[in-house]
């Protein structure tokens, strides 16, 4: 049976990959902090479903759980636990900010780093770092640090594909970038979105496929995917202005 792991599995997009990777034939092992919503969601699991509590913004937990993936054969990973927080950055709780930064970046870096040697090893699987909307574009204002976090592993990500790219690797590699999802993310950010979300079923089914095709960049919302796309062309300081607007209804 195939294993696929799951980080922030106890809430939103990870708890609906937790549900969609299930029924399709995968043994599970999902990490979070709150083991009461893991345990909820390893209830409703029909194959094996491990659970393993961990706070990814420690250091310490991370090197563990990263040493304790490497030792299984994983044909999944999904590299998704994450948060954010709406605020001026000049009124910022730093404290918060840093923590953002342990989950968003340096756990994400430590698990991608730990598990993919395996994954190239046997030259087979998918991986998928959820990074954001937010990680393809210039800078977020009033989400600062989280946009900055974002665009580091859109950064990391799209660099390891080339190199397994230019290896002839089959190791799958794709990065996540949704817009609004309707999650408890808002909720953690202090935050309301500027535009409608997707929901977690159709960003999961949407983020299975572009995976299983070896896309590099998935982004499931229509509205996001044109701005997206067409932000690109803007100068810096045009997007930015651009970006600000839709990020000040956000408060
Ligand atoms: N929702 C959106 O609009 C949206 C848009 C773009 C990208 N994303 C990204 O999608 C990912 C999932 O977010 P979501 O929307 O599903 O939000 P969510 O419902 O709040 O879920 C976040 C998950 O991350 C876990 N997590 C947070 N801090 C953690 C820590 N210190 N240690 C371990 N796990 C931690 C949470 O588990 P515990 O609290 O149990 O630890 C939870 O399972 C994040 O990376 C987010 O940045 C979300």
């Amino acid at each position: 049976m195939p294993i696929a792991c799951i980080t922030g599995a106890s809430s939103g997009i990870g708890k609906e990959f937790a549900r969609r990777l299930d029924e399709e034939g995968y043994k599970l092992i999902l990490a979070a902090r709150s083991e009461d919503k893991l345990k909820e969601v390893q209830k409703n699991c029909k194959n094996e479903c491990r659970i393993i509590t961990a706070d990814l913004s420690k250091r310490d937990e991370c090197v563990k759980l990263g040493d304790l993936l490497a030792k299984e054969e994983l044909d999944v990973f999904i590299n998704n636990a994450g948060f954010g927080c709406v605020e001026d950055f000049d009124k910022s709780d730093l404290d918060n900010d840093l923590k953002m930064i342990d989950v968003n970046v340096t756990a994400m870096q430590i698990l991608f780093r730990k598990v993919l040697p395996g994954f190239v090893e046997r030259d087979r699987g998918m991986i998928l770092n959820v990074a954001s909307s937010a990680g393809l574009l210039y800078g977020g204002p009033y989400m600062a640090t989280y946009y900055a976090t974002k665009a580091y592993v859109t950064s990391l990500t799209s660099a390891v594909y080339q190199e397994l790219q230019s290896r002839h690797s089959h190791v799958k590699l794709s990065m996540l970038c949704p817009g609004p999802v309707d999650t408890n993310f808002n909720n953690v950010a202090n935050a309301k979105f500027a535009l409608s979300g997707i929901t977690p079923e159709y960003c999961v089914d949407y983020a299975l496929k572009g995976m299983k095709k070896g896309k590099l960049t998935i982004v499931p919302n229509t509205v996001v995917r044109t701005g997206v796309t067409f932000g690109k062309f803007l100068p810096r300081k045009a997007q930015l202005a651009i970006v600000q607007h839709q990020q000040s209804k956000k408060r």
